[in-house]
């Protein structure tokens, strides 16, 4: 089998970051695959290689235009990037998430604003006929800059907000009582193809459901229905991207809303799932096969 190298990029020190990425390295080697963590900032000759994945650059959103300039050159050269880079650029900012819905997918529901106004805040309760929404920006991570508002909003928040939002896009959505009741579910695709899901339950009196503020994650199967919500969005998406995670809620009448696609550097869990890894490593290696000489 041909020797094929690529490059998984990480940070320089992953720090307290719980990774499992290092599942993956095996399978890879049984394809052929010489696995190589670079940090993303290291400047190597990318030609060194035949392919790039994007693993875990979790620190890219405060340097995002230093992070895309490097994605860029690592395009420009003969290594592969995955996923690529036209999926990173529209997966960025959740705008996306209207091409989501234009194609006739669930989402939660949203509203979309390019600047703040104090003003305007007593309205988002009438607009999604609701007296709890949240409020977060279109380009963020890690529920950072999320709040849960509740009618009428007291001055010194809305101080908060206009200093967090001003000049800034940013979404308001009604608050979906569902992830604190039952949770968020994240399903794994691998090439358009299911792999494996897990629940992510905020810890007691939290809505947030990310790791670093105390969520519970089980692996479970797909409650009914959510798979093939979960595949008809992924089967939507062009180019397919090799790897990819989607986020549901259960909305308040029991159908499945997408929260976000991950498409860029999600944790894939490949830990919760015994066979994640090889249907990660034979994905990637499936598809570099396709697009190998492009
Ligand atoms: N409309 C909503 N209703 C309830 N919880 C929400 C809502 N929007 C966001 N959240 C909570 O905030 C978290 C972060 O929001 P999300 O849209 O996933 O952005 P990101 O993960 O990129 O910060 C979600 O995982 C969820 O816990
Ligand atoms: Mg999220």
């Amino acid at each position: 089998m041909k020797n094929k190298r690529v490059a998984y990029l990480v940070m320089d020190d992953m720090g307290d970051y719980v990774t499992d990425f290092h599942l993956s390295v095996a399978p890879m080697a049984e394809l052929g695959w010489e696995v190589v963590g670079v940090p993303w900032r290291s400047d190597p000759d990318w030609g060194r290689f035949d392919a790039v994945y994007i693993c875990t650059p979790w620190d890219y959103p405060k340097f995002a235009e230093e992070f895309l300039s490097v994605l860029q050159t690592i395009e420009a050269s003969r290594a592969l990037l995955l996923n690529e880079l036209e999926t990173v650029r529209w997966n960025l900012d959740k705008s996306y998430m209207k091409d989501v819905e234009a194609r006739g997918d669930d989402i939660v529901p949203s509203r979309w604003y390019d600047d703040f106004s104090a003003a305007d805040v007593s309205a988002f309760f009438g607009e999604h006929d609701v007296d709890k929404v949240v409020i977060k920006p279109t380009i963020g991570a890690n529920a950072m800059d999320t709040f849960v508002l509740t009618n009428p909003v007291p001055d010194a928040l809305l101080d908060r907000l206009t200093q967090t939002f001003s000049g800034r896009s940013f979404i308001v959505q009604p608050f979906i009582e569902g992830i604190q009741e039952e949770g968020e579910y994240s399903l794994f695709f691998f090439n358009g193809q299911y792999s494996h899901a897990i629940l992510k339950t905020p810890k007691t009196g939290d809505f947030r459901v990310q790791e670093e503020h105390g969520a519970t994650i089980t692996p479970v199967s797909p409650p009914d229905g959510l798979q093939a919500v979960a595949a008809r969005v992924f089967s939507h998406l062009e180019p397919l991207p090799v790897y990819g995670r989607g986020d549901w809620v259960r909305g308040p009448d029991g159908r499945f809303l997408l929260m976000e696609l991950e498409l860029i550097e999600p944790s894939l869990y490949l830990r919760t799932d015994s066979g994640a890894a090889l249907r990660f490593a034979r994905a990637f290696d499936q598809r570099f096969e396709e697009l190998a000489g492009k």
